[in-house]
C-alpha cells in the first residue's frame, strides 16, 4: 500500500467535512489526479503511445466503512449526495444516466462484474480539477472510487487493471467512448515525471521532464457540444484505415509503410492516417528529448504535433489555434499545443520554469485581447497517480 504524507486545501476540506458530517476522522484518504497530455493524442484507441502527466489537481474522497453494502457519498462542488446498494449495481447497465454519481455506480459496477466483493461505505467527495475542460476529472473520480473500494474492501490495488476497469465504466456505465490514457495516468502518474504509455500493452516509463521547464495548462474557456461524435467519426476514420493497412491497428503501421501506401487511401482516410502514424512517432521521439533533456526538442515536437491535429486531423479549433499562437509569441516558451480530445478546452505549453507566471499572465492578455474571452491557466506540477493519503 502506497501511503503518502500530503499537504492541500481539499484535502483538509474533505476531512474537516468529513468529521463533522459523522463526528469521527475517515478511516481512509484518497486523492487521484486529473491530467494533462504532453504529446501522443489520438493514439490511445489506436493502441499507440501517449506521453501524458498526472497534475496537481485532483478528486479527493474521505470515507470510511459501512456494514450495509450501500455507497453514501455527498459531493462538496455539487452540493448533493448519492446512496446506492452494492446489489443494485450488479449485472446489468441501468439506463444511462449522466451526472457525478454515475462514475460511483459505474466503478461499482463494473468491479462486481470483475468479480471483486466489494464493501460498502461513507464518505466525502471535492475536487479541484474543472469539469468539462479536458482534464479527466471524469477519470480521476473513477480512479478515486475505485481506491476507495479497493482499500476499504481488502482489495490489492493494481494500477493498470483498475484503469481498464474504469475505462470499461466510462464506456459501457457512463456511455462515453473513451481511450485508456486518461485512468491510466490518473491510477499511475509520477511526480516530476510525465509517463510514457504503450496503450497496447499498458507497459509505462516515467520519464523525467527536462530541467528548468514547467508546464502550463491554458483553458481556452470554450467546450464544443459536438465532442462525443466527432471522437467516435475519428475513431471509426482510423479504423478504417488500419483495415486498409490490413493491421490490427495503426499502432502497427510505421512512417516508412504509410509512405509507401499512402497514395492507396483516400485523401480523408490518409490525413487521418498520417496525423495517428507520425504523431506515435513523435511521441517516442518526445521521450528520447526529454531523457535528454532537451527542451527545445520536445517544444519542436510539441509544436508539430498541433500542426498535425489542427491540419490532418481537424480536432482544433479557433480558440484552440489562436491560444497556441500566443503562447508561441512569447520567448520563454519551447512549445504548445492543443491537448486532449479537442474542438475545445485545454492548450497546454512547455516554459521556461522561471518565467512560468509571466508568461501565463501576457498569454491570458493576448488571448482575450484576440477573442474576447478570459481564459484559465494553470502552472501545474507532475504528481503522483491515486494514492492513499495518510490522516496525520
Ligand atoms: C480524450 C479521451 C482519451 C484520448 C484523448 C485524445 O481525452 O478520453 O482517451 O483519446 O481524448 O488523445
Amino acid at each position: 500500500m502506497a501511503v503518502q504524507h500530503y499537504d492541500d486545501p481539499i484535502r483538509r476540506k474533505v476531512i474537516n467535512d468529513f468529521e463533522q458530517r459523522f463526528g469521527a476522522p475517515p478511516s481512509v484518504v484518497v486523492r487521484a489526479p486529473g491530467r494533462v497530455n504532453l504529446i501522443g493524442e489520438h493514439t490511445d484507441y489506436n493502441e499507440g503511445f501517449v506521453l501524458p502527466m498526472a497534475i496537481d489537481r485532483a478528486i479527493w474522497i474521505a470515507a470510511r466503512l459501512r456494514q450495509d453494502r450501500s455507497v453514501m457519498c455527498h459531493s462538496l462542488d455539487f452540493g448533493q449526495a448519492v446512496e446506492f446498494s452494492l446489489e443494485s449495481v450488479k449485472g446489468h447497465v441501468s439506463d444511462r444516466r449522466s451526472g457525478w454519481h454515475e462514475y460511483l455506480r459505474g466503478i461499482a459496477w463494473v468491479m462486481q462484474q470483475a468479480g471483486y466483493h466489494l464493501r460498502g461505505w461513507e464518505g466525502v467527495v471535492a475536487g479541484d480539477i474543472p469539469v468539462g475542460a479536458g482534464l479527466s476529472s471524469s477519470a480521476a473520480l473513477e480512479m478515486a472510487t475505485a481506491r476507495v473500494f479497493a482499500e476499504l474492501s481488502g482489495l490489492a490495488w493494481d494500477p493498470p487493471t483498475m484503469a481498464r476497469l474504469g475505462q470499461r465504466a466510462e464506456n459501457e456505465w457512463v456511455g462515453v467512448n473513451c481511450g485508456i490514457m486518461d485512468q491510466m495516468i490518473s491510477a499511475l502518474g509520477k511526480a516530476g515525471h510525465a509517463l510514457l504509455i504503450d496503450c497496447r500493452s499498458l507497459e509505462t516509463e516515467a520519464v523525467p521532464l527536462p530541467p528548468g521547464t514547467a508546464v502550463v495548462v491554458l483553458d481556452t474557456a470554450t467546450r464544443r457540444g459536438l465532442v462525443g461524435s466527432a471522437y467516435n467519426e475519428r475513431r471509426a476514420q482510423c479504423e478504417a484505415a488500419a483495415r486498409l493497412f490490413r493491421v490490427p491497428a495503426l499502432r502497427d503501421v510505421s512512417v516508412e509503410m504509410f509512405a509507401l501506401h499512402a497514395d492507396k487511401l483516400d485523401e480523408l482516410t490518409r490525413r487521418r492516417a498520417r496525423h495517428v502514424v507520425t504523431e506515435n512517432a513523435r511521441t517516442l521521439q518526445a521521450v528520447e528529448a526529454m531523457r535528454q533533456g532537451d527542451a527545445v526538442a520536445l517544444g519542436r515536437l510539441m509544436n508539430e504535433s498541433h500542426a498535425s491535429l489542427r491540419d490532418d486531423f481537424e480536432v482544433s479549433s479557433k480558440e484552440l489555434n489562436q491560444m497556441v499562437q500566443c503562447a508561441l509569441k512569447e520567448p520563454a516558451c519551447y512549445g504548445a499545443r492543443m491537448t486532449g480530445a479537442g474542438f475545445g478546452g485545454c492548450a497546454v505549453a512547455l516554459v521556461r520554469a522561471g518565467d512560468a507566471y509571466a508568461f501565463a499572465a501576457s498569454v491570458a492578455e493576448c488571448y482575450r485581447s484576440a477573442t474576447g474571452i478570459a481564459p484559465n491557466i494553470y502552472v501545474c506540477a507532475a504528481t503522483n497517480g491515486a494514492e492513499v493519503i495518510l490522516l496525520s
